[in-house]
């Protein structure tokens, strides 16, 4: 959550972190273009030591996160993370509104 407070949730596998956040019922995830890589409303931070296990961004998510006030080193568009069995416990911040 975007105010520290931490959620634990169950991912399935294949599912994407959006669509795990969304499904969970925590609506600070707008993800408002429902995972077309077209909104950057589901900007999240990851955590460090996961960032290396995520696929490499693509160019649409970079220039996304590049309208972004709020982009950090582990910004992403949780979208476009599809959870596998190495993000098991993977740890994300839902990044500020824009
Ligand atoms: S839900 Fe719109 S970019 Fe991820």
């Amino acid at each position: 959550m975007r105010d520290g407070e931490a959620h634990v949730l169950t991912a399935e596998a294949d599912r994407t972190v959006m669509e795990t956040i969304r499904d969970a019922g925590i609506d600070e995830l707008q993800a408002l273009c429902g995972g077309c890589c077209s909104c950057a409303t589901c900007h999240v931070f990851i955590q460090e030591d996961y960032m290396r296990l995520l696929p490499s961004m693509n160019e649409d998510e970079n220039d996304l996160l590049d309208g972004s006030e709020h982009r950090q080193e582990g910004s992403r568009l949780s979208c476009q993370i599809r959870i596998t069995d190495s993000l098991n416990r993977i740890v994300v911040q839902i990044a500020p509104e824009d």
